[in-house]
């Protein structure tokens, strides 16, 4: 297979983070996120799993404006999507309050949708004149319609609300009124149990 040219936006350097470039398929620009690090190695398995899992989501959200068209999964380690020109949000892309509004709009129909995202934070935002893409759908979750009002996923959705106005503060320096207080303020059970995955995670990654 002929290789082409490729610019590295990001190097994967924390475990199962994925290298991410920048390349051409066909006459079309397209970013790749690649896993081919864990090739032959014991994490292959589950790098699978993360491409697999992202790719499902892009399918489902094909033709949504607010995320990134699925270009197709390259050889199980790899996926390649539309690259999204513009940048991320709070870098150089102007962004005001419809931005945001467009931000919230988004991952509500994102949660109608059954998907939460997980992972909301200002680089996976990306702003493009008017429109607002999500990426990074690796943490995402979709669950069938009669599991949605379990806690734990009111909660998953909330922390995404959450996270799309700290972005907004992070950004505009803005502090938020009483009514988004409450949505960024979490559950005494929820922080525990984020606590509890943090400490087993960096256990596991050993720092
Ligand atoms: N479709 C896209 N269009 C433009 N830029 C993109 C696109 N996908 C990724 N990028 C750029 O590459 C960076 C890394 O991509 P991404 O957030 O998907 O990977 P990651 O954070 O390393 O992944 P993971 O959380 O799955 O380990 C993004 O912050 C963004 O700058
Ligand atoms: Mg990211």
């Amino acid at each position: 297979m002929p290789t082409r040219p490729r610019r590295l936006l990001k190097r994967g350097e924390r475990l199962l983070e994925p290298d991410v470039y920048l390349t051409r398929v066909g006459d079309a620009p397209a970013v790749v996120k690649d896993y081919g690090r864990y090739r032959r190695t014991p994490l292959a398995p589950l790098a699978r799993v993360l491409v697999r899992r992202e790719a499902r989501h892009l399918r489902r959200l094909r033709g949504w404006t607010h995320a990134p068209m699925l270009v197709g999964v390259v050889g199980g380690l790899a996926l390649a999507m539309e690259f999204v020109p513009g940048g991320p949000l709070g870098g150089e892309a102007a962004a005001n309050d419809e931005t945001f509004r467009r931000l919230r709009g988004a991952v509500a129909q994102l949660h109608a949708s059954g998907i939460t995202h997980n992972d909301l934070h200002p680089a996976n935002v990306i702003v493009d004149g008017e429109r607002v893409v999500l990426i990074d759908f690796a943490s995402a979750l979709r669950t069938p319609r009669w599991l949605r009002n379990l806690p734990v996923l009111r909660e998953l959705r909330r922390s995404d609300l959450a996270n799309t106005y700290r972005i907004e503060r992070r950004v505009t320096g803005r502090t938020p009124g009483a009514r988004v207080a409450a949505t960024l303020a979490a559950p005494r059970w929820s922080t525990a149990l984020r606590d509890t995955w943090k400490r087993f995670y960096r256990g596991l990654r050993g720092r």
